[in-house]
């Protein structure tokens, strides 16, 4: 600023600009400080105004994070209540002397559709004592062949009944559990470290489930959902995997080369998998050789002589050069193998089972050169409980009886249902092929010759119904 005296002579000019700025800087004194003030208090107020908004907006924020507290201590209040209930009603029940508990009694039904509708108001953690629960008290116990009440639909979405790996070390037999679960929703679950030995998964709904480490030995799987599922270290040894959806499931081909059936299953590659042959051996092709007739492996034979031979002439089937037939000058060739069904029991037992026999054969219409198959059905102490004999059209009346099935060649198929026939003690059946042919007094055939009776792709697959 410009220090002005006022000794000094100055032009009237500057005299006055100097009173111009003399008063300007007054008015602006006069001026400035109400503006300041009234700036400063605006720019107050504004704060202010703010200031109270976010109070407000806090308020909002507390009295709105109040009510959700609120309405979450009364909605997990609700969820207790309605266990507390069911809980005590269960237990009213299981504990009257009076009422007969039995899969198809009325109170069985009445449970299920409490247990159901209790279910769909539960959180994953009390699911999970609901699932204790019924567990504990044998209702959804799986070894009883029959669980008391079946969970078919129930919501068990989420269900978490996974164990710590610690707490597996030490309780090892306390966690394990056979639970029936057939048919229930059980999408995103976990049974991680469980012992689930023999459980019924059969028909559930268990996409994305987590069975990381557990064991999965005799599992019942057959048509259930088990895509995106992690299998990773699980043991599936024994497990029925039949008609299951594996479609993107970690499991490996490691672990379902142990399992008990993997029939018309979608495997993780998306292929499906065939019926699995229990016969061994049963296609000659696997034995052929061009130049030197081979028994084949797995059979036992059991009189004069069998070999897996190269028949170059088939018109029957162009695809199959190789067949089964009786070498030697004999007028009688058997083998049999005896197809091991014990790991059926259970199925069988539940009238879940059937089998099927398929075999191609061949021989000559007169009847001197005919093929005839025997199965018998044992128990596990090796007691006959039935015989099936299979002849051919030709011979029927003369040699066969009047039970015994009739083939036409050259192909023979049976379907059997070991429960109808009440032959559910069923241990094995033994499979016997036997060849017969006629000779002339010289040793030779007296008709065809040692091709003309054959038989090849032999079968038995054991089928579990879903
Ligand atoms: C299961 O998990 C998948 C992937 O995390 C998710 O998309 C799906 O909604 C879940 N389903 C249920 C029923 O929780
Ligand atoms: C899987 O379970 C079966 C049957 O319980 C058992 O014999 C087998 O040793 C187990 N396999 C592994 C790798 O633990
Ligand atoms: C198997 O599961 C996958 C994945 O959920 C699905 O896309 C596919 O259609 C299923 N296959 C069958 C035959 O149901
Ligand atoms: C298949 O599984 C992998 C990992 O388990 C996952 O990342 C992927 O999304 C799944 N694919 C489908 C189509 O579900
Ligand atoms: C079947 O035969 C093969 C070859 O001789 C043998 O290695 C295998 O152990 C046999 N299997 C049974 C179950 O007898
Ligand atoms: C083997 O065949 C002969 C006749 O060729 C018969 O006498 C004998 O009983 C047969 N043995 C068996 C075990 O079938
Ligand atoms: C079945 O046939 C065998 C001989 O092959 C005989 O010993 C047995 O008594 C028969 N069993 C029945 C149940 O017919
Ligand atoms: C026995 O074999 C000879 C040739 O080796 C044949 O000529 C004869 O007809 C045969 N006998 C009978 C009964 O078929
Ligand atoms: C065996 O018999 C069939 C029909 O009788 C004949 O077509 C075939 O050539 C014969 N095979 C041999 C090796 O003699």
């Amino acid at each position: 600023m410009v220090c002005l005296n006022r000794d000094t002579q100055i032009s009237s000019q500057s005299s006055f600009f100097y009173l111009q700025l003399k008063d300007i800087f007054k008015i602006l004194g006069v001026l400035l400080v109400p503006l300041t003030l009234g700036v400063a208090t605006t720019l107050l107020s504004i704060q202010q105004t703010k200031l109270n908004q976010k109070n407000r907006e806090n308020d909002i924020d507390i009295a709105q994070k109040q009510r959700q507290q609120d309405v979450f201590l009364a909605v997990q209040a609700e969820k207790e209540r309605i266990l507390a209930t069911y809980l005590q009603d269960l237990a009213t029940l299981l504990l009257d002397k009076n009422i007969i508990f039995d899969k198809n009694s009325a109170v069985s039904s009445i449970v299920r559709a409490k247990t159901l509708t209790t279910l769909i108001q539960m959180d994953a953690p009390r699911k999970r004592q609901v699932i204790l629960f019924l567990y504990e008290t044998k209702l959804i116990k799986r070894n009883s062949k029959y669980a008391l009440i079946n969970l078919f639909d129930a919501d068990l979405d989420n269900l978490d009944m996974s164990l710590s790996e610690s707490k597996i070390k030490h309780y090892k037999t306390y966690e394990k559990i056979d639970i029936q679960l057939r048919g229930a929703s059980l999408v995103n679950s976990s049974f991680k470290w469980r012992h689930l030995d023999f459980s019924d998964f059969s028909q559930a709904d268990l996409k994305g489930t987590n069975f990381q480490y557990a064991d999965l030995s005799n599992v019942d799987f057959s048509d259930a959902h088990l895509s995106n599922t992690d299998f990773r270290m699980a043991n599936v040894s024994k497990a029925m995997f039949a008609y299951a959806n594996l479609s993107n499931s970690s499991i490996t081909d490691e672990q379902l080369s142990t399992a008990l059936t993997l029939q018309g299953t979608i495997l993780p590659n998306h292929a499906t998998a065939p019926v699995e042959n229990l016969i061994m051996n049963g296609d000659a092709e696997q034995r052929c050789s061009n130049n030197h007739a081979v028994f084949p492996p797995n059979w036992t034979l059991t009189n004069g002589s069998i070999s897996a031979v190269w028949r170059p002439q088939s018109k029957m089937e162009l695809n199959s050069k190789c067949s089964f037939s009786p070498l030697s000058h004999h007028d009688i060739s058997a083998m049999h193998q005896t197809v091991d069904l014990n790991d059926y029991v259970d199925w069988l037992f539940n009238g879940r089972t059937l089998y099927g026999f398929q075999i191609t054969l061949s021989g000559t219409r007169n009847g001197k050169h005919y093929v005839i198959i025997n199965l018998r059905h044992r128990s596990s102490d090796g007691k006959i409980l039935e015989n099936i004999t299979i002849c051919p059209h030709s011979v029927k009346n003369e040699i066969c009886g009047t039970t015994s099935l009739v083939y036409q060649e050259p192909f023979f198929s049976l379907y059997n249902d070991l429960f109808l026939n009440d032959k559910m003690d069923t241990a094995r059946i033994d499979i016997e092929i036997i060849f017969k042919r006629r000779f002339d007094s010289n040793s030779t055939l007296s008709e065809g010759n040692i091709t003309t009776t054959y038989c090849d792709n032999i079968a038995l697959n054991i089928y579990l119904m879903p």
